[in-house]
């Protein structure tokens, strides 16, 4: 934003305020200028307009938390009616419903690893819509996911004014992933399931995204477009999680910020099977390093020190795409 005048402020001990004429304690007064009002440069007042007119285009952003908080915590407080009803959105298909309905029965054999952790999931989205996730209320889900997913933005040290003007994508996007809760000129989700996201979710997809269901697409037309690339808790649910990375990191500019994360395994310890099936592709911190290091030689992480419950622990990673790999990584190596 450009200003052909610098806006005038009265210095007063060590606080600023601007002095709006309408306000002003001299409108009526002959009084001469004090000797302590000055002018500010206008690199000085270029600065307070661009803060005060981010406070202003975020009130939006900030109200829409602040709903979603009061929505969460009246949750809380009003137990769901039954019989079970979908504040959220709609139902599947009957079809797909009867399909995950014969998959809790065990009935879904001869299912690819792709597709079998792709139904567990679906399944398990539509119980959080319908059931509520972690024994909260389902109206909670929404803000819950808010809080949790703005707590690890937050891990990163940058702040989501910076965000006002970029464009973000978030890979795997899930129901609800972190990018509804970012500012953003253009925020674009993908996942695979979002056709049924879409009927799941459908009243609390409200964050200014674009979803899209086709990876291949959103690499070809969104290839070096995004200045933040947001990947959180998918690589170990898909059975090529290196391609996967690669076509997520093709999306970033050069110089464009990653927030990465996924739940690593160590080598020796075991998971419950059902769990297993649901992540096909276990990964190991230094099997990750080893893959973000050919894109950044300028990113910071953080490893949990102790296992989850299903013996795994969580890492994160965020920094800046400085390089690309040497040569296209070779797929028949991976165990
Ligand atoms: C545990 S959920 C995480 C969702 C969201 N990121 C979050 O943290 O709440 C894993 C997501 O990865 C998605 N996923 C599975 N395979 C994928 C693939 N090949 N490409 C992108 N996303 C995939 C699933 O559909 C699911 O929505």
């Amino acid at each position: 934003m450009e200003h052909a005048t610098p806006m005038k402020f009265s210095i007063q001990g060590n606080q600023v305020l601007p002095r709006i004429s309408f306000f002003s304690r001299r409108r009526n007064s002959p009084e001469p200028v004090p000797e302590e009002e000055k002018a500010v440069p206008p690199e000085f007042s270029f600065r307070v307009d661009e803060l005060l007119g981010d406070a202003v285009s975020s009130q939006d952003f900030l109200l829409n938390i602040a709903r979603k908080i009061a929505l969460g915590a009246s949750a809380q407080i009003r137990p769901c009616k039954k019989p079970l009803h979908n504040y959220l959105g709609d139902d599947l298909d009957p079809e797909k419903v009867e399909q995950i309905a014969n998959f809790c029965r065990g009935k879904a054999s001869g299912l690819a690893p792709e597709a079998e952790a792709q139904l567990h999931e679906l399944a398990f989205w539509r119980w959080v819509a319908f059931e509520g996730y972690a024994d909260n209320d389902p109206r909670a889900f929404p803000w819950l996911q808010c809080l949790s997913m703005l707590e690890h933005y937050f891990k990163t040290g940058w702040t989501l004014r910076e965000l006002a003007g970029a464009h973000i994508v978030e890979i795997g996007c899930g129901p609800l992933g972190m990018i509804e809760f970012l500012p953003g000129k253009r925020k674009v989700g993908f996942d695979p399931l979002n056709a049924e996201y879409e009927k799941l979710f459908r009243r609390v997809r409200t964050g200014g995204v674009e979803y899209v269901p086709d990876l291949e697409a959103l690499c070809q037309t969104g290839r070096r477009q995004f200045d933040l690339a947001v990947c959180f808790n998918v690589l170990d649910h898909t059975t090529r999680p290196r391609k996967l990375l690669d076509d997520y990191m093709s999306l970033l500019k050069r110089e464009g910020r990653f927030l990465f994360q996924v739940n690593t395994i160590k080598p020796g310890e075991t998971r419950p099977e059902d769990h297993a099936r649901m992540h096909p592709s276990p990964i190991t911190e230094a099997q990750i390093r080893s893959w973000l290091d050919q894109y950044s030689t300028h990113y910071q992480s953080s490893l949990s020190d102790k296992p989850s419950d299903v013996n795994e622990y969580f890492f994160m990673a965020w920094g800046q795409k400085n390089r690309e790999p040497a040569a296209p990584f070779d797929e028949s190596t991976l165990t």
